[in-house]
């Protein structure tokens, strides 16, 4: 498994594209471990400009926060005013365990520490279930997303040869095609009764509001794996009466071929196209009028093209919903700050909350899951491929390729610590 020395990336919070690989030197003895807690060890981590959105909203929403510091970790990463971790999708193994209900060698699926130091978790195993909740008082201000792993089947290793590449999907894109599940089923549902809004808040949100019959969706960075899990369901997984007239992807040229491949959108249009004073032309293209029911959602698209875009619209369109989803991976266009008025934000955990409850929590989890099954066989293995790498130094060379921009949208970056 890995160095015997461990090591961890630590990220400049002031710019995630400082990124730093740092040995451990003196890493043992670890810290001891304490009745009821668990100790574990990162196996496969990804990395998508999710990722880097822990790294850029991290001092808002606690996520240099998860895991303890580390007492060896040397000058002058040690600095947490400068320097900080944080944490990527994927499979651990339990190395140590002072739990009679988790044996060593469980695999958990989660949220977790890129690199391969061991970390300590402080759990309670949910009696539903069978998840693991971290409880940790460090961790009590953190979404409960990030709290929660899925143990695999006893005796289920997801590195083995026939595991292995389902279990690279789900680090890759599982919590990613769950949020727009969410979006499907909750924010943008059918289903009265099921309705929440997109933020997860108990504020108002009608059927009107949620209702997608005949509308025109557009998805800005449509070839983000988020955005394709929504575009999936919006075909696949609504009655034909609730389904949008057309699903439109905004992204790169460099995309383009790749989402237009996928099948899953009725029109593929480039961020320039929907730009400036093009956006009036391409409102009448879209065959957007006054009685149109508009979602322009954001993904995490490039620049400001949604706010553009949005402007043409509404000057057409009354019925607009517009969806903050993720902003501008570099930070340098639209973002949560920069909305234009009367967006909702998308909150993923806030909405699964909300669904555990409506839904009951096994059959939440049942649904859900079958959903991402269908979504790794209708898009990930039909129209995507996963660049495996081996090792935290290659982990970080990913990470350095896809904030540079120049990664191929078909990869999933997945690696094996
Ligand atoms: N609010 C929530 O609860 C929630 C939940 C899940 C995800 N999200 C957000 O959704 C967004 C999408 O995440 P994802 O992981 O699905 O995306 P992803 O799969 O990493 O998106 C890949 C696409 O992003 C663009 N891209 C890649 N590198 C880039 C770079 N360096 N700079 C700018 N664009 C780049 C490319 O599209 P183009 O070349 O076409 O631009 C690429 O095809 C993120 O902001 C994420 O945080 C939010």
């Amino acid at each position: 498994m890995g160095s015997t020395t461990p090591q961890v990336q630590i990220i400049d919070k002031s710019d995630h594209t400082k990124q730093y690989v740092v040995t451990l030197n003196d890493a043992y003895p670890l810290p001891s471990l304490e009745k009821g807690n668990i100790r574990i060890r990162s196996r496969i981590i990804s990395v998508t400009t999710n990722t880097f959105t822990y790294a850029r909203l991290g001092h808002v929403l606690g996520w240099w926060n998860v895991w303890p510091a580390i007492p060896s970790l040397p000058a002058p990463y040690d600095d947490s005013s400068k320097y900080g971790r944080i944490s990527a999708w994927g499979y651990c193994e339990v190395t140590e365990s002072q739990n009679d209900k988790i044996p060593v060698g469980t695999q958990l699926f989660g949220y977790l520490p890129i690199g391969d130091y061991p970390e300590i978790l402080q759990v309670v195993v949910d009696d539903e279930t069978g998840h693991i909740l971290e409880t940790t008082e460090r961790r009590a201000g953190l979404m409960h997303i990030y709290n929660r792993y899925l143990p695999s089947p006893p005796g289920v290793d997801p590195l083995s040869a026939d595991t292995r590449s389902s279990a690279a999907w789900d680090a890759v894109a599982r919590p990613l095609a769950e949020t727009s599940y969410l979006l499907n089923r909750h924010a943008f549902g059918w289903d009265k009764t099921k309705l929440v809004h997109p933020s997860g808040a108990p504020v108002p949100w009608t059927s009107d509001d949620a209702s997608l019959a005949d509308a025109v969706v557009v998805l800005f960075g449509a070839s983000g794996k988020t955005a394709l899990g929504l575009a999936h369901q919006l075909r696949r997984a609504r009655p034909a009466e609730h389904q949008p007239r057309k699903v439109v992807a905004v992204g790169s040229a460099k995309s383009r071929d790749f989402t237009e491949g996928t099948g899953l959108f009725s029109d593929v249009l480039l961020y320039e196209d929907v730009s400036g004073g093009t956006s009036a032309s391409v409102v009448a293209k879209l065959g957007i009028d006054a009685n149109t029911k508009v979602l322009l959602a954001n993904f995490g698209g490039r620049g400001t093209a949604d706010q553009e875009l949005h402007a043409a619209v509404t000057r057409v369109s009354k019925n607009v919903v517009t969806l903050m989803v993720g902003g501008d991976p570099t930070g340098n266009g639209s973002g949560f700050g920069s909305m234009p008025s009367g967006s909702v934000v998308c909150s993923a955990s806030h909405l699964r909350d909300a669904a555990l409850k409506l839904d009951g929590a096994t059959a939440y989890f049942e649904n859900s899951a079958r959903e991402w099954s269908r979504f790794k066989e209708d898009v990930a293995a039909k129209a995507m491929k996963l660049q495996w790498g081996k090792g935290l130094q290659e982990y970080s060379q990913g990470w350095d390729a896809l904030c540079s921009g120049s990664v191929d949208p078909t990869l999933g970056l997945v690696y094996e610590i």
